[in-house]
């Protein structure tokens, strides 16, 4: 683990391999452990890099609200502060597809590829907002283990949470490992973002879109829908798995990005 100051602020981030660089930003509540195998497994073909986000894992935590914007300006700090200056892929998973989409706005020119995994173009619905503003709250007062009880029951495959409890617990203590302000801070800044569904035939950087077949968030009808809307883009289902697809099933999420890197 290694940290570097950006925006005057301490990030963490984990790094593996060399060659074409990908970003690999991570879903809420969590942090980079979440690429553990994308880490180890893609390593041979890529520099895979894959920082804590603001206020989680390792990274320095500023209360309040923090957006998806200043996610993406933490990235782009990041790229300056590790001298990388080719182009890169970057890859999001939920949350870090929402901050992929705001990258993808102000800094176009960085990227030469884009992964998005299990994410969302549409904004939240006012229901949506209530429920992260309680959220939020809630974190505020009882800690990480209230939004560890509120996230995991729907981010897994019912073959994930019958057979594979080694993952579930994984995935939990990423949860316990940050701090609520940090949870509650990343909280408040999605319930701001915004429906991205009219820059989608704008963003034509060649893309790859993966995402479980059991995803209860971000469906793969709706995955499919933002495929379709982008004009170089291309979606690949992953069985057996659900919002968290490269955990989950690391072994086809992988050859799918390896595919898709191939043919950079
Ligand atoms: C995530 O995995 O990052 C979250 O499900 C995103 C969200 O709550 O919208």
């Amino acid at each position: 683990m290694h940290t570097v100051t950006v925006n005057g602020i301490s990030l963490g981030y984990e790094e593996a391999g060399s060659g074409t660089v990908v970003v690999c930003l991570h879903g809420f509540p969590l942090n980079h452990h979440m690429w553990r195998d994308q880490l180890s497994g893609l390593s041979s073909q890529a520099r895979i890099v894959a920082p804590d986000l603001r206020g989680f894992g390792m990274s320095e935590v500023t209360p309040g609200v923090v957006t998806m914007e200043q996610f993406a300006d933490d990235t782009n700090g990041l790229l300056d502060a590790l001298d990388i200056n080719q182009p890169i892929v970057l890859c999001g998973l939920s949350m870090g597809g929402y901050v992929a989409w705001q990258f993808i706005r102000k800094y176009r020119e960085r990227l030469k590829g884009l992964i998005l995994c299990d994410t969302r173009a549409v904004a939240d619905t006012t229901e949506g907002i209530e429920n992260r503003q309680r959220l939020a709250k809630l974190v505020h007062e009882k800690g990480p283990d209230a939004a560890a009880a509120a996230m995991l029951p729907n981010l897994f495959a019912r073959t994930t949470i019958e057979e594979r409890d080694e993952i579930v617990q994984f995935t939990r203590q990423m949860m316990l490992n940050n701090q609520a302000e940090g949870i509650a801070a990343a909280l408040l800044g999605m319930a701001q973002r915004p429906d991205v569904r009219g820059w989608l035939p704008g963003i034509d950087i060649p893309s790859l879109l993966i995402g479980g077949a059991e995803d209860k968030i971000s469906s793969p009808t709706e995955m499919r829908e933002i495929a379709a809307a982008m004009p170089n883009a291309r979606f690949v289902e992953i069985p057996s798995s659900g919002h968290m697809s490269v955990l989950e099933n690391p072994a086809a999420a992988n050859e799918a990005i390896r595919d898709f890197l191939d043919r950079l």
